[in-house]
């Protein structure tokens, strides 16, 4: 079948179902499924491609029909300036959480041998990102999941970065190892009473140990700031992202636990995202 009418097909099929990236989402599942570039696709409309690659699309296009984000349908998720190894073990990055890396970049401008700590590090999309950017840091992260360590492990390694890194798979409530000048994290922060409402896209694919912050939104971050008052050198920063309507609740939480607040940074919406603050 030629790749013209494989798209279009697909493309019905996803634009039928409401899908609003239809013609994005058949281009890139195309290109996975007969493991060609998407600059290929577009040139070579013509090309003919095997049964067995169309009912690969098929497959990958029926998923995507029920739901399945494309990114775990690659198995790949751009962010900062790097390509990540994603699947369903992990949250997928998402571009808000860049902040986190930016904030870092700024606070320590001159390069400076720092090491931080990376709380619930996921797919390692920000420690290793911030790793690229700052070659004299060094970094620990913890994570509760398995699954997220083995992905973890994949991305550090992928992107070269394991020789200045320490992964390691732990509640952070149980965890006590070192001091550190830094400590970062993207916490499950949504109430879980809310989870319900969040796209199915979302709820039906990502790991609920990711999204899921207990009754209050702030269970994990309770935590977590806790921790962080006992692994935090005095004078660290602590950086963590926050849901919109967390600011004051999680202000209240630093000062209680010695932290002073520096400031709140906003989001591309204009939403409260992001919190920095240091230990006193
Ligand atoms: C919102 S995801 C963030 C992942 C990644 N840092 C990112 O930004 O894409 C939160 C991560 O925290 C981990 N996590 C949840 N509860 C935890 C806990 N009690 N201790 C350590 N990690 C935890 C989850 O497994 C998940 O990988």
């Amino acid at each position: 079948m030629e790749i013209e009418i494989a798209f279009k097909n697909a493309y019905q099929k996803l634009k039928n179902n409401k899908i609003k990236s239809a013609s994005i989402d058949s281009e890139i599942l195309l290109s996975k499924a007969i493991n060609k570039s998407r600059e290929f696709i577009i040139l070579n409309s013509k090309y003919n491609i095997s049964n067995d690659e169309y009912v690969r699309y098929e497959e990958m296009i029926n998923q995507r029909l029920r739901g399945k984000p494309i990114s775990y349908l690659t198995g790949k998720k751009f962010f900062w300036k790097y390509e990540f190894f994603i699947n369903e073990d992990v949250l997928i990055p998402r571009p808000d959480s860049e902040i986190i890396i930016e904030e870092v970049l700024r606070i320590y401008k001159k390069k400076k041998k720092i090491n931080f700590l990376d709380i619930g590090f996921g797919s390692g999309s920000i420690l290793i990102s911030i790793l690229k950017e700052r070659n004299d840091f060094r970094a620990t992260g913890i994570d509760i999941s398995s699954g997220a360590l083995k992905v973890c492990k994949i991305n550090v390694n992928k992107l070269c970065v394991s020789n200045r890194v320490k992964l390691i798979k732990s509640d952070i409530d149980k965890f006590f190892i070192g001091k550190y000048d830094l400590i970062i994290s993207n916490p499950p922060y949504i109430k879980k009473l809310d989870l319900k409402y969040l796209d199915k896209d979302i709820i039906n694919f990502e790991p609920e140990i990711a999204l899921n912050g207990g009754l209050d939104g702030i269970s994990e971050i309770r935590k977590i700031i806790k921790k962080s008052s006992e692994l935090i050198k005095n004078g660290g920063k602590l950086i963590l992202e926050i849901a919109y309507n967390q600011k004051k609740e999680v202000k209240k939480l630093l000062k209680n636990n010695s932290f002073y607040v520096n400031s709140v940074v906003k989001d591309l919406a204009n939403n409260d995202r992001c919190i920095i603050s240091t230990k006193i």
